[in-house]
């Protein structure tokens, strides 16, 4: 039997799969936009969709692509485990291995967790649909989105404006692997990229020939940038112990002064947005926002990792 396919980080994705994987989900959006149905490629898989945080976007995406694809969906909340009774993370994960094809879960903590999930299985893959370092599936999404409205990401200018959260580093995780790209993140002090993160993107990109840099101000912005992406400023509603931090993030809010100095540059965000805080409402529902594009493509990008895990390329 063939091991199965993980996608806790970005990382588990070779490149060629990688690519595979944002072309099929590319495929998916074009086949919807001209009103076609999805072939059922997962018919008798069983996908298990396990949420201990909010989530509008990536629980329905994974659900309603399992649901599309054929395979059937089995939802837990954060309360429904045994997990809350004292049973170990490496016991769920065996009993889970013999029942379902694939788990998809949202921790929003340590990826650790999932990678005990997932060792040593070989039946049931494990989907990282949101840890607190990184947020790969996202980054997917965003991949498609940049490859349906510009056909290749290659030699993209993108400009990443906030805190460097688990959507950042996921995105300067998939970005730094495609040639000519360039990705300058505008992290409010003391709220950057992990440096592991940072250097791991560094490092991707130094071999691939992409460029990935980082600074703590808006100063001297790259010209003919492609994208403008910003995120929320508490991810998950999660708070920060300093009480000052607004008065940090508040000069890397995205308004219409900001996409002035980037003026072909459409707009990028994971959503949720806060509307006024990191970005104006006149940018989000501006003719240059792909933002609810993206959030459609979390569908398209669910149904391509789907398939992956089920071991299709
Ligand atoms: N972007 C994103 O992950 O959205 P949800 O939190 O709604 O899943």
């Amino acid at each position: 039997m063939t091991r199965a396919r993980h996608l806790v980080s970005l990382s588990d994705l070779p490149d060629g799969a990688l690519r595979s994987v944002v072309a099929r989900a590319v495929a998916h959006a074009r086949r919807s936009a001209a009103g076609g149905r999805a072939e059922a490629t997962l018919v008798g898989a069983v996908v298990g969709v396990y949420f201990r945080r909010t989530s509008t976007r990536t629980r329905t995406a994974f659900s309603a692509g399992a649901l599309r694809l054929g395979a059937g969906v089995v939802a837990y909340g954060p309360g429904d485990l045994q997990t809350n009774t004292g049973e170990t993370t490496e016991d769920t994960g065996r009993v889970m291995a013999g029942m379902l094809d694939v788990l998809v879960a949202r921790t929003a903590g340590d990826p650790a967790e999932m990678r005990a999930w997932a060792a040593g299985q070989r039946r049931m893959a494990v989907v990282n649909a949101m840890s607190a370092d990184e947020h790969p599936t996202q980054a997917l999404a965003d991949l498609t989105t940049l490859a349906l409205h510009f056909g290749d990401i290659e030699g993209l200018r993108v400009l990443y404006v906030g805190e460097g959260n688990n959507t950042a580093a996921a995105l300067a995780l998939a970005l730094s692997r495609h040639r000519g790209t360039l990705l300058d993140l505008r992290t409010p002090p003391g709220y950057g990229l992990l440096p592991a993160v940072r250097a791991r993107a560094l490092a991707q990109a130094e071999q691939s020939g992409a460029r990935v840099s980082e600074r703590h101000d808006l100063d001297r912005l790259p010209a003919d940038l492609d994208a403008v992406y910003t995120t929320r400023w508490q991810t998950t509603g999660t708070t920060k112990p300093d009480p000052d931090w607004r008065t940090v993030f508040a000069p890397f809010h995205v308004g219409p002064e900001l996409m002035a100095r980037a003026p072909k540059a459409v707009f990028l965000h994971d959503l949720p947005a806060h509307r006024g805080e990191e970005v104006a409402a006149e940018v989000l529902d501006g003719a240059g926002s792909l933002a609810f594009a993206q959030a459609e493509n979390k569908l398209h990008s669910a149904m391509a990792v789907l398939e992956w895990c089920h071991g299709l390329d």
